[in-house]
């Protein structure tokens, strides 16, 4: 009441009602300023959403348990998503004169053996975690491979045979409990996970999974000695696991949780999932037909009365490009482990047909797709090139990841990559296993590109708004 008084002498015109809801309002807003757990991004605000309303920031995901000053936290942040931004990792660098634990010669660098003595060599040696955020994954050629490896052309002159460098994006460790393959390329999945799980509690195969990632990390990106104890790994996943992670407030269309809209990581922590949810091909346990409607209703009720303001507008770009997110016809050809399975050289789909899971975006089935990221045709520069030869037919592929294909030898799995969970991607740019794409928008011409799809300018600005608001 005294508040009311206080705001109604200085404006008299108003009633009382008002001034008390931007009170309300004002109070929120220093809240949200204070929140450890609410981060500003290019777009907006991003939220994390924990058990208990805190981080325990004494938990092993944030110890250095190796030889080398890393932590898990040095790859997987909360201000992006629990992964990482170019532009973090820009301002890490100039921070430190590029001496940040994430700038080491194992797997920061364009080559374990690069000149990193000096501020100018250093920039030179982690160019490419610099402009595309990857980490080198080293891997050798498969033994028993159906292909070989006829050529390497490596700028950084280090891969091999007996050790691939393979570029690629730290994935957010938040949001985990929508998996459905763990790593790029799956190659931490202990076994397939598959359905029927119980909707709400992690899969057992999840847990395993978990615990034989961050063990691999740990002797790995962090160079430890010592595998981690049972205990650590145990608090390591237990911690992950209890992580829901979105974007929550938008720079232009305001919170994202107003009105009936489901936005922010709230309603993504009790969402329902269960491995084949949802799925286009009858990998649905319930045997429910797939429903392109029901994959993305986030923003459903965000435009709530009619209006004209520079919020309504940006509520309604966001809305319009969830609507094209599900309904934009794409004619799908080419991409292995779809047309080939299907046996049909086209057909009509959309964005959903790969990111199906509802309100999440990743494959709600284990599904790893040539999309034609790793293609040739479409290597950036410092990229290495790695020509594949066919041990029956001798055809020839080019790209600079093989993806899958590293696990299996398979010569079908080429170039193969999970489709990936679409939550918090305003905080993690760029993206694609390779970052390949700078901004959202890029990802959008990267897919009219690739379907011929033709999209105008003012769908594109949609689904851009759309992506950014997830
Ligand atoms: C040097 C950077 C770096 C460090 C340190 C690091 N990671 Fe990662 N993380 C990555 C990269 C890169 C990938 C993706 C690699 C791939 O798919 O081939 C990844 C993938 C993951 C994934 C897979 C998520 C998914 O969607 O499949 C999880 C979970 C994860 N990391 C957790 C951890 C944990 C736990 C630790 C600490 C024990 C850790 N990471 C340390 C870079 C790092
Ligand atoms: C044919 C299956 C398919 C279709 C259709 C498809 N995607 Fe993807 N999407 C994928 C796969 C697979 C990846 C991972 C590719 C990679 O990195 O190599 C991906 C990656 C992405 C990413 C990057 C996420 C990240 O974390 O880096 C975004 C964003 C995305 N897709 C949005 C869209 C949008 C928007 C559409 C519709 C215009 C669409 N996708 C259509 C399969 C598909």
């Amino acid at each position: 009441m005294v508040r009311c008084l206080a705001v109604m002498a200085t404006t008299a015109v108003l009633s009382c009602a008002a001034p008390v809801a931007a009170g309300e309002a004002a109070m929120a807003q220093r809240q949200e300023n204070h929140d450890p757990l609410i981060t500003p991004n290019p777009h907006g605000k991003l939220r994390t959403w924990v058990p208990g309303g805190e981080i325990d920031t004494s938990n092993a995901f944030f110890q250095i348990l190796g030889t080398n000053g890393r932590s898990c936290n040095t790859c997987h942040q909360l201000v992006a998503a629990w992964g990482t931004s170019v532009a973090r990792i820009g301002q890490r660098f100039e921070a430190t004169y590029g001496t940040d634990p994430i700038f080491r010669l194992v797997d920061g660098a364009n080559s374990p053996l690069m000149d990193v003595s000096t501020l100018k060599a250093r920039r030179e040696a982690y160019s490419m975690l610099l402009t595309y955020g990857v980490i080198r994954i080293h891997m050798p050629m498969p033994e028993d491979a159906e292909f070989s490896l006829l050529d390497v052309d490596d700028p950084w002159g280090y891969a091999s045979a007996q050790e691939l460098s393979l570029f690629r994006r730290p994935l957010p460790a938040t949001n985990l409990r929508f998996l459905t393959s763990v790593m790029w390329d799956g190659r931490e999945t202990v076994a397939p996970f598959l359905p029927p799980m119980d909707p709400g509690e992690a899969h057992a195969d999840l847990v395993d999974s978990l615990t034989q990632q961050a063990l691999n990390a740990t002797l790995g990106h962090a160079q430890a000695m010592e595998p981690p104890t049972p205990e650590q790994l145990a608090a390591i996943v237990a911690f992950e696991l209890s992580l829901t992670t979105a974007q929550f407030r938008d720079r232009r269309a305001g919170r994202l949780d107003d009105a009936d809209a489901l936005g922010g990581p709230r309603a993504l922590a009790i969402q329902r999932f269960y491995v084949g949810i949802n799925d286009p091909f009858g990998f649905n346990p319930t045997g429910e037909p797939f429903d392109t409607n029901a994959s993305m209703i986030l923003f459903n009720g965000l435009v709530s009365r009619p209006g004209n303001g520079p919020r309504h507008r940006a509520r309604a770009l966001i809305e319009r490009g969830q609507q094209l997110f599900k309904n934009l016809p794409i004619t799908i050809t080419g991409v292995a482990g779809l047309n080939d399975v299907l046996g049909v050289e086209a057909f009509q789909g959309h964005c959903t047909t790969c990111h199906n899971t509802p309100n999440v975006g990743n494959h709600s089935s284990g599904a790893p797709l040539d999309v034609g990221v790793a293609d040739a045709s479409r290597r950036e520069a410092g990229f290495p090139l790695y020509t594949l030869m066919n041990n029956d037919t001798g055809e020839i592929r080019k790209v600079t990841d093989p993806g899958l294909a590293m696990l299996t030898g398979e010569w079908e799995d080429i170039g193969k990559f999970k489709g990936p969970k679409l939550r918090g991607l305003a905080a993690r740019a760029p993206y694609f296993h390779n970052g390949s794409a700078a901004t959202l928008g890029e990802v959008i011409d990267f897919y009219n590109e690739r379907f011929d799809i033709g999209i105008t300018p003012r769908q594109k600005a949609a689904l851009v708004a759309f992506l950014s608001a997830l």
